[in-house]
């Protein structure tokens, strides 16, 4: 538990965590300092000056508070006159030379450069003399493009490639109004987590080229969501607008904090792994090649099961627990035999010691809490005898093709319960559309044995149906997400006190360590 201290903020009492920087410390209590170099994964530079506020007991008339520590009894002054004017002055320094074409920047609504100007100057410009120009839409590499003119010179994205990815692609050359950020001439920007630059520049100079000019920034819904590209399960936001008549679409994730989970950053990979939420979706039923509607599939579905003497039932290791815990309960009623193989989502060596994980498996851990067999022997041998497999959406060929496995797959009669077209459900004799994870509601493990819930985030003109609604139609009791819970409590002793609705937005650690792989 943190030492608190109270102190005061123009007069005004407060009570904040001892030792952190006044920014941090008074964000919490919703008290804003203006800053541009400042940012929590990099620490203070005390480069940009605009944080200066005053502290009443002797020090010099102005301290950053970016490198001041919140302490007992501080006066803290901010809306005194000169402070207001040294936070306009630092504002035309920085607009001396900015082109100033917000209309046209992708940032635009959420820049910092913008906010401020409005909240603290609003001053016309006083400059008569011809701006000093610099480059303009310059290829770093690795998708970020840069705009000189628009920097304030903050450092961050250099700090980031030095002190978070250690390959130091970035610096700042020259000095005074010539200074610019660059890359080193043929060494661009080469690490799997360059992307997180444009979330960090505080202004307009980096953006993305996958989003660039795609949407404006205030018409994108922001819902948190959790990345289900690798088994580290990093928080995100879920950027995703809806166009009058026409259907949600994703334009981006970003990362959303999580000090528990993936700190402040999240990877390349996963950052644009929303575009497979839009794409090649699996959108109607189909049997046997032709379309067929949703309720017919489902019929025949019911009456293959019946027939069925030995069905397998296939869960994808990226389901949620709710929805894997569903398709174990009508395996039971259909006296299938389950599997969670999905050793195909391994790529081994492709992890690193920072966020990204060898497993492209977003639940693994819930396959092994609700101990679902996933083993290869147990797959390959019940293959071999059962008459019909009913796959949820699991991509055996993830990483490639298994010639193997495909000519068995291709003599089996089998169902695809399935979100994408991809080809391992291509010998499907039915397929029934459903869900991606964007789409529904629920709760999953991370590699560390963090719980983390998420919420449905997309609302399509024709909402695809979730796995767990797709067993409750083959005959499943199980309604809804929370209607899961009180079976796995009562089965999975990890899991015996969940409550999912009081989940925090960081997650539950299972085993109650904090020894978790925390980016930053
Ligand atoms: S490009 Fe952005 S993050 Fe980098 S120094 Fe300029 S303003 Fe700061
Ligand atoms: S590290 Fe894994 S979970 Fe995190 S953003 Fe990348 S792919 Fe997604
Ligand atoms: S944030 Fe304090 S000097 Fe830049």
């Amino acid at each position: 538990m943190a030492e608190m201290v109270k102190l005061f903020v123009n007069g005004q009492e407060v009570e904040v965590e001892s030792g952190k920087n006044l920014i941090d410390a008074l964000k919490v209590v919703g008290i804003e300092i203006p800053h541009f170099c400042y940012h929590p994964a990099l620490g203070a530079d005390g480069n940009c000056r605009m944080c200066l506020v005053g502290i009443e007991d002797g020090r010099p008339p102005l301290v950053p508070a970016c490198k001041t520590p919140a302490q007992e009894g501080m006066k803290v002054q901010l809306d005194a006159e000169h402070i207001k004017k040294i936070q306009r002055d630092v504002l035309e320094f920085e607009l001396i030379n900015h082109p100033v074409d917000c209309p046209v920047c992708d940032q635009a609504g959420e820049c910092a450069l913008q906010d401020y100007y409005m909240s603290y100057s609003l001053d016309d410009s006083r400059m008569r003399v011809e701006q000093v120009t610099k480059g303009k839409k310059i290829d770093f590499g690795s998708g970020v493009v840069h705009d000189q003119e628009r920097c304030v010179l903050c450092g961050r994205c250099v700090r980031f490639t030095r002190q978070i990815t250690h390959t130091g692609e970035l610096g700042i050359v020259n000095r005074t109004d010539a200074a610019r950020v660059s890359i080193f001439p043929g060494k661009p920007l080469n690490n799997r987590y360059a992307l997180n630059i444009v979330d960090i520049c505080p202004v307009g100079a980096m953006t993305s080229s996958d989003f660039r000019f795609k949407q404006r920034v205030w018409f994108l819904q922001k819902d948190p969501g959790i990345c289900h590209g690798c088994s580290k399960g990093c928080s995100i936001y879920i950027d995703h607008h809806r166009e009058k008549y026409k259907d949600d679409v994703i334009y981006r994730f970003r990362a959303r904090t999580n000090l528990k989970v993936n700190g402040y950053f999240i990877c390349d990979f996963g950052r644009l792994s929303y575009a497979a939420e839009n794409e090649n979706r699996q959108t109607t039923a189909t049997a046997d090649g032709s379309a067929i509607g949703f309720d017919e599939a489902i019929e025949l579905v019911r009456e293959r099961l019946d027939r069925a003497r030995k069905p397998l039932m296939l869960v994808s290791p990226d389901l949620s627990l709710e929805q894997m815990w569903a398709v174990k309960r009508i395996a039971t009623l259909y006296g299938a035999d389950l599997s969670g193989y999905s050793d195909s989502y391994v790529i081994d060596g492709d992890g690193d010691d920072y966020l990204i994980n060898d497993d492209k498996a977003a639940n693994r851990k819930g396959l092994e809490l609700l101990d679902i067999d996933s083993s290869k022997e147990q797959f390959i041998s019940t293959l071999q005898y059962t008459d019909l497999l009913v796959n949820f959406n699991n991509d055996l060929f993830y990483s490639g093709v298994d010639e193997e496995l495909k000519a068995q797959l291709d003599k089996t009669q089998s169902i695809a319960v399935c979100s994408h077209q991809l080809p391992v459900f291509e010998s499907a004799t039915i397929a029934l559309p459903t869900a991606s994870y964007s789409e529904y509601g629920g709760t999953i493990v991370n590699e560390d044995y963090v719980l983390q819930r998420f919420d449905k985030a997309l609302f399509k003109n024709e909402d695809p149906r979730d796995v767990l609604e797709i067993t409750r139609l083959l005959g499943g009791a199980i309604i809804d997400a929370p209607h899961a819970w009180p079976g796995i409590r009562q089965s999975v002793a990890d899991l015996a006190d969940i409550d999912p609705e009081t989940i925090p937005a960081e997650g539950l650690n299972l085993q109650n360590s904090e020894d978790t792989n925390v980016g930053a």
